[in-house]
């Protein structure tokens, strides 16, 4: 049942603020500005003890853990990254007993990132599972772990999924953080921050009409070129998966810092780029960049906090705490894909080549 929305892609954005309630849902402890994740199976002393964390994932679930990996350092001051769990399995990777391993996944089931955990727990790693569906083979798998509670997913193509897992981080984050050196304001800042995070997401989602109308001058488009840097980053990378998966529209990501270093020989008009333009510490490098992509003709769409005058079109998006941005900034760009694609009539549910969990090697 799709509620009066025409795809599950639509029903399922549009899911969003209630699904972010329910990952929050009975997890936060103001008294000691923290969360309780009761399937972690992490005491105090061990949480102290992680040295390194290492989140695998594919796909959509592996952008969420590059944010979360950004999350855990910023506010555990853990050094943390993630990396697709397709190449994890297959490079002999040095398994090191200090080392918190942190699988991703909405179905649970994707072989690679299963056969990945298996090949950990073989070598006498803890692994954890941020999983959405309870009782999948990669929870079942896992030393423990945390729902990630977005409800069913229907659509191939992940939405609310990515959002919750992201949100499902920033507890993780927030817990170790409290755990070892976090202090009780930054506790507190971060847990306002969550709270006010389903009612921003309303505010962007009734932004719809205005992201439709940019969709369509898109439709067109060849290619496109999505930047960001830091926190950004990775909101770019998903945007890229979310338009070519869902409009076939080749899209490319990059580090904004990086453009100097080749992609800026591409600009030109037809090549439109996006920007993440978060209100943090590098914005003006931000603006830097889209100056660049200006000079040289290039169109730009900016996703920011207030409009930005170096952008042809800026969709402005609530602020909320620094690290936690990402998890906002991504949202519009779901909407962008989904219109793009609705555009070019294409099956929006049902990307050609894909399936909505890959059980096989
Ligand atoms: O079920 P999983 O999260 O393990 O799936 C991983 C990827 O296959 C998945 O995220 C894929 O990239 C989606 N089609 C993204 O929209």
């Amino acid at each position: 049942d799709m509620g009066g929305h025409d795809t599950y892609m639509h029903k399922e954005i549009f899911e969003q603020a209630d699904a972010v309630d329910r990952v929050l849902r009975g997890r936060i402890d103001d008294r000691f500005s923290t969360v309780h994740l009761g399937g972690l199976n992490l005491d105090a002393r061990e949480a102290r003890q992680i040295r390194r964390v290492k989140i695998l994932g594919c796909g959509t679930s592996y952008h969420a853990g590059m944010i979360g990996a950004q999350m855990i350092e910023e506010l555990a001051r853990i050094p943390a990254d993630a990396e697709p769990a397709s190449e994890f399995r297959y490079r002999n990777a040095v398994v090191d007993p200090d080392t918190l391993y942190i699988a991703v996944s909405q179905s649970g089931e994707t072989y690679d990132v299963l056969a990945a955990v298996q090949e950990l727990k073989r070598k006498g790693a803890r692994v954890l599972g941020v999983v959405n569906v309870v009782g999948s083979a990669i929870a079942r798998e896992a030393d423990g772990g945390i729902y990630v509670h977005a409800g069913p997913e229907v659509c191939v193509v992940s939405t609310k999924c990515f959002t919750n897992t992201c949100v499902a981080f920033a507890l993780l984050a927030l817990h170790l953080g409290r755990t070892r050196d976090l202090s009780v304001r930054d506790g507190k800042r971060i847990i306002e921050g969550l709270r006010r995070l389903p009612a921003q997401i309303a505010e962007i989602l009734e932004q719809e009409e205005g992201i439709q109308k940019l969709s369509e001058q898109f439709a067109d488009a060849r290619s496109m070129l999505f930047i960001g840097r830091v926190r950004g980053y990775p909101v770019a990378r998903e945007a890229s998966l979310k338009l070519k998966e869902v409009s076939y529209i080749h899209a490319e990501a990059y580090p904004a810092s990086e453009l100097k270093h080749g992609p800026l020989a591409l600009i030109e008009p037809a090549l439109p780029t996006v920007a993440i333009v978060p209100d943090d510490d590098l914005l003006e490098k931000n603006r830097a960049a889209m100056e660049e992509i200006k000079a040289r003709s290039g169109q730009i769409v900016a996703v920011a906090h207030q409009p930005q005058e170096k952008a042809d079109h800026t969709i402005v998006v609530p602020k909320n705490e620094d690290e936690l941005d990402p998890i906002l900034m991504g949202i519009p760009l779901q909407l962008l894909a989904y219109h793009t694609a609705k555009a070019l009539g294409r099956d929006i549910d049902k990307p050609r080549n894909l399936a909505k969990s890959v059980t096989v090697e």
